[in-house]
């Protein structure tokens, strides 16, 4: 990062009107858009936010893509969680560097390509996705982000039900899938006491099946949230709200596990002499 650019790697050029194109560089190739024709060899070498023109004279902006703007541009199989929801789940899942983290489903990886980045290699991000080809989608889409599916990445093809066979045990659970409550009795117990769990849901109706199981497999501290992001045009004659926004896209439960069993009896209180 912050060398020049290099063949094989991806830019993101932006037009004088402010839209986004994805462009992987290729020593010899040309680029065609509406604006024209840019021979791609005028960026190699050149350092971020270089202009280049297309030969209609277009101007061209070059940046390396932030993993936002790669996810929003990436194929997509199944709906993909958006930005304004990936940090937040981040955040309030607490996933950390060289955390172990449970993911279901993969769908188009977007939420595996922030985990995997989250916890670094010292982590570990597993992934189940029953849909094959939404597996195969995703697992293009980490490999186009980083060349290759990174070590500490682990997709596997399957119902997220089947981690209770292998006695592997997880800091965190991030699940993006319809029906949580109904996987929960089969993952709960690869989930360390105290550690955190994600459940990613577009409808009210889920997220209040999704609390009730939680709260019965005695989940605590439960909480519920929207993530809403309010984008603003800045120029100098209006300083506004934007007309547009993603209004809806899912809600946040984020819960913690207790331990594997309640305590027996609670304790007895101290009389007042401390006896
Ligand atoms: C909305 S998509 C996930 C999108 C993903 N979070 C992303 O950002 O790209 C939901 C996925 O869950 C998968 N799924 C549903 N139930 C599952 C289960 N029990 N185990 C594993 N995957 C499941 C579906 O096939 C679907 O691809």
């Amino acid at each position: 990062m912050g060398a020049p650019f290099e063949p094989g790697e991806r830019v993101m050029l932006l037009d004088a009107r402010g839209r986004r194109y994805m462009v992987r560089l290729e020593r010899g190739r040309t680029w065609h858009y509406h604006g024209g024709a840019l021979p791609l060899d005028l960026l190699l070498g050149e350092e971020e936010g270089t202009v280049v023109y297309a030969a209609s004279g277009a101007a061209l902006v070059a940046y390396r893509p932030r993993l936002a703007d790669f996810i929003l541009k990436m194929p997509r199989g199944a709906q993909v969680v958006y930005p304004k929801d990936l940090g937040a789940i981040l955040v309030y899942a607490d996933v950390f560097p060289g955390a172990r983290v449970l993911e279901a489903g993969t769908g188009s990886g977007s939420l595996t390509l922030v985990l995997a980045r989250a916890v670094g290699p010292e982590g570990r991000v597993v992934s189940y996705e029953v849909r094959p080809e939404f597996r195969d989608k995703a697992m293009a889409n980490l490999e186009s982000f980083h060349g290759k599916v990174p070590a500490w990445v682990d997709l596997r093809a399957g119902d997220v039900r089947e981690v209770a066979g292998t006695g592997e045990a997880y800091d965190r659970v991030v699940l993006d899938l319809p029906e949580p409550w109904a996987v929960l009795p089969a993952l709960s117990p690869a989930l360390r006491p105290g550690g955190i769990l994600c459940a990613y849901l577009p409808t009210t109706i889920q997220v209040q099946q999704t609390v009730l199981a939680l709260e019965a497999a005695g989940y605590r501290l439960a909480e519920t949230f929207e993530v809403l992001v309010r984008s603003w045009h800045v120029t100098e004659r209006s300083v506004r709200p934007d007309h547009r926004m993603v209004a809806h896209t899912g809600f946040l439960t984020v819960a913690r596990r207790g331990a594997e069993a309640p305590p027996a009896d609670p304790p007895t209180p101290l009389g007042p002499d401390g006896v």
